[in-house]
């Protein structure tokens, strides 16, 4: 007999393995719902959204032997139906296209009355020791000016410098903020391009997993000198095989498939040196609210 109930934060532990290791820390914070499928208390399946007005579906797993069993479409009813009581009107699930489960997950999707998906990221892995042969990082150059500075290196001035640069009005859009998940941020190979003590441009990156590093933001302040972004590329993917090397193996990155610019620039650059490149897709539902639950008079 399958039970599938929201998940107690202090239990989340013996479903992680359910989940992507970018999300296992993540399973005891506040916003986070878990939803578990169990068989006499052991662990079958699990459901991981962030709640919000707008949620999001972060993972979701059913065992192997379990699939094919309609666990999957419990769990996900179920989710849907919490994030609606905790105040959600819609819900995005994003996932990475072309993989063995994704006809049963977007069966799921579908069932669910979700949209049809769209494409939203590209998603390229690496190996270090691959990409270092490539020549934007084997021939790399020095700044045509200033110097770069690695994340671990950086004073307090340029930090200031970094900060105030990335403040100003129009200068730095959102999605490139270079604090964003500061907890997270690779120290030893996230640099940042000094001159005249100014900040002209960064490549920040997260430890998204323990072998693997996230190739988070490469951003050139207006007025960088050209080539500046190369020179930030190069230099932080060979401090990774420097100063990470086997320990940390991996890269990843994520590219919105409307950035024309970064898909050219990997594409021209880095694509013969990369492992794979997948398309991740996002799917949308309205949520319906929720009717009042037991002791509603209206009921
Ligand atoms: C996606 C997943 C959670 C589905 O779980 P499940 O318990 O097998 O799902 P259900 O039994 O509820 O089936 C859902 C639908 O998918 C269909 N389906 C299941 N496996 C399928 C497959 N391999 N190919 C095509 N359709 C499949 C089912 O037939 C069902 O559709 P139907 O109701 O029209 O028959 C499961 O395959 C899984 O854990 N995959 C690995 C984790 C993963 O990649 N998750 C997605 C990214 S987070």
């Amino acid at each position: 007999m399958i039970a599938v109930a929201p998940l107690p934060a202090q239990d989340a532990p013996a479903w992680e393995h359910l989940t992507f290791p970018l999300f296992r820390p993540q399973l005891q914070e506040p916003d986070v719902l878990c939803v578990a499928a169990s068989c006499g208390g052991q662990p079958v399946g699990l459901a991981v959204a962030r709640r919000g007005r707008t949620a999001q579906l972060l993972s979701i797993a059913v065992d192997s032997p379990w699939r094919k069993q309609g666990i999957g479409g419990r769990l996900l009813a179920a989710t849907l139906e919490q994030l609606s009581a905790d105040g959600a009107d819609s819900v995005e699930a994003v996932y990475i296209a072309g993989q063995p489960s994704t006809p049963a997950l977007e069966r799921l999707l579908q069932h669910h009355d979700f949209a049809p998906p769209q494409p939203r990221m590209l998603v390229c892995r690496a190996l270090i020791a691959t990409l270092v042969e490539a020549p934007l990082v084997a021939g790399r150059r020095q700044p045509r000016r200033g110097r770069i500075v690695g994340w671990d290196e950086m004073g307090a001035h340029t930090r200031e410098a970094l900060h105030e640069e990335a403040s100003r009005p129009g200068a730095c859009p959102d999605w490139a903020w270079p604090f964003f998940d500061e907890a997270r941020i690779e120290p030893a190979n996230s640099v940042v391009l000094e001159h005249a003590g100014r900040v002209q441009g960064f490549m920040v990156n997260h430890r998204i997993a323990a072998d693997t590093v996230r190739y988070s933001r490469l951003f050139l302040f207006p007025g960088a000198a050209r080539g500046a972004g190369f020179a930030l590329a190069g230099e932080s993917l060979w401090r990774q095989h420097e100063r990470l090397g086997a320990r940390v193996p991996k890269g990843s990155c994520d590219l919105e498939v409307a950035n024309r610019m970064m898909l050219n620039f990997l594409g021209r650059h880095l694509r013969p040196w990369l492992t794979s490149v997948a398309v991740s897709k996002v799917a949308r539902k309205v949520l319906v609210p929720q009717a009042k639950a037991v002791g509603d008079p209206a009921r």
